[in-house]
């Protein structure tokens, strides 16, 4: 199924403490932001890109994407203070009520054509999916006091990824209603969730992460090289 894709890279990558916007880091030469991009661009059901940036990275993105060829790329849009506000934005340059809509963090590189095409399928005028794993650590909650306060059953818990697909219209709702509220979440599927919409959780792959602190960085290219040899 053919869909457009939101792509948050407004980000300020403070964790990533690289001195600047970790989408620009370079990863066998190439920035991360391109590496993720280039995923969509071979994807034959990808119809458009939205990138949501940084005000003052909008030209170097600009040139960086034509550099590079992407193609897909329709807008490149000014991005909030909240990531939920940068998808909002890249929300708004969308004009097609009908299509599938899929958002996905810039700074995640490695999903696969197979895990997209997975999740697109279980999308639904009513429903969304989203990528995600079963979680391999025992995770507790824990007091201000750093005091267990209760043990999770791990059979239920699953870590989160990006993409989310959804219908156009079920998440521009779910964002609208947030705004009217100022519920923030910290993925789009919970924004979905607090309008009592219903998410479906489709198997992905760990290999998925997102570049978030410097250890990421040894662990891409890692996956890259690894990648690179499986298609000698
Ligand atoms: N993002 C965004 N707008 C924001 C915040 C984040 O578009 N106001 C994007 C980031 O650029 C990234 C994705 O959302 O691609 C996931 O966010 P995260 O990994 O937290 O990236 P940063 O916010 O850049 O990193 P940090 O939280 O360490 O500063
Ligand atoms: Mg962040």
């Amino acid at each position: 199924m053919a869909y457009t894709v939101i792509i948050p890279a407004a980000g300020q990558g403070k964790r990533m403490n690289a001195g600047e916007n970790k989408q620009f880091l370079k990863l066998q030469s190439v920035p991360l932001i391109v590496h993720t991009l280039q995923l969509f661009e071979k994807d034959e059901a990808c119809e458009a890109m939205i990138v949501v940036a940084n005000k003052d990275e909008i030209m170097e993105m600009k040139q960086l994407f034509s550099k590079h060829g992407l193609s897909k790329v329709a807008a490149i849009v000014p991005g909030g203070r909240e990531r939920q506000e940068s998808v909002y934005a890249g929300l708004l340059e969308i004009k097609k009520a009908e299509s599938v809509v899929l958002v996905h963090d810039g700074a995640r590189p490695f999903v696969r054509p197979e895990e997209i095409q997975r999740l697109v399928a279980e999308v639904g005028e009513a429903q969304g999916a989203v990528l995600a794993t079963k979680v391999t650590d025992t995770i507790k909650k824990g007091s201000r006091e750093q005091m267990v306060t209760e043990t999770l059953a791990r059979e239920e818990l699953w870590a989160v990824q990006t993409p989310q697909a959804f219908s156009y219209k079920l998440l521009k709702k779910a964002h609208d209603a947030a705004k009217k509220n100022g519920f923030t979440g910290t993925d789009d599927a919970g924004l979905v969730e607090h309008i009592g919409g219903r998410i479906r959780l489709v198997p992905g792959d760990e290999e998925n992460i997102k570049l978030t602190t410097p250890y990421d960085i040894g662990i891409a290219e890692m996956i890259l090289e690894k990648r690179k040899e499986d298609q000698l």
